[in-house]
């Protein structure tokens, strides 16, 4: 059982965007959109986890609004309705293991040495981090859900320390990944060597 603190943290999520299912509180929309405002650097968007596609939706208007590369989205599994919208925003979902070497290749194909924002909302974030992390040039955001969250496969301030100064990482909108109202448990950080 969830004790009454938690269950307050968690009462914001689960909403839907465009029908479809969200797997996060609404405004982790937006800190996305802002982190976006704040790096004109970023030139595409590359999602793990697509899940129901809600997430990915909102991803791909952003793409398609702000002139970036088209959405790429991975899943294990098939999607269970495929957003229309996926076909009008010209968002590729995937559906493979996003560590598959054929994945890898066309990620980096994908980044092509330039900056994009990579968001990890995969079955295992911290594997995801360390791995992902790597592969992402100078000015990348790389943004994770489930940061101190209650999932077993969280991200905190200890396990992402050694990569955190390894790769000198600007953490973004800090006061947003874990407060009030919302609780958010998603984390952004600026890749800056
Ligand atoms: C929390 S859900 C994603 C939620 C989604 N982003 C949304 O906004 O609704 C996590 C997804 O990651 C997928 N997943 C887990 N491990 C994966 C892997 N190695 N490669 C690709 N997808 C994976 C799962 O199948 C699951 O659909």
């Amino acid at each position: 059982m969830l004790n009454e603190e938690i269950k307050h943290q968690y009462k914001r999520w689960y909403g839907t965007f465009l029908g479809f299912r969200q797997s996060h509180a609404y405004w982790m929309y937006k800190v996305i959109d802002d982190v976006l405002n704040d790096n004109e650097q970023i030139e595409g968007i590359i999602e793990i986890g697509t899940g129901r596609g809600a997430l990915s939706i909102f991803l791909g208007l952003e793409c398609y609004e702000r002139g970036l590369k088209p959405l790429i989205t991975y899943d294990i599994l098939p999607l269970i309705r495929k957003p229309k919208l996926f076909k009008l925003l010209g968002i590729k979902f995937i559906n493979r293991d996003c560590y598959h070497g054929d994945s890898i290749r066309e990620m980096n194909e994908y980044i092509d040495n330039k900056p994009i924002l990579f968001f990890s909302d995969n079955g295992n974030k911290l594997r995801d981090f360390n791995y992902f992390i790597k592969l992402l040039p100078k000015d990348s955001v790389f943004a994770s859900h489930d940061w101190e969250s209650i999932a077993k496969a969280k991200l905190t301030e200890k396990n992402t320390k050694e990569n955190v100064e390894k790769y000198s990482l600007q953490s973004l909108f800090r006061k947003e990944w874990d407060g009030p109202p919302d609780y958010i448990k998603t984390c952004f950080w600026r890749k800056t060597i």
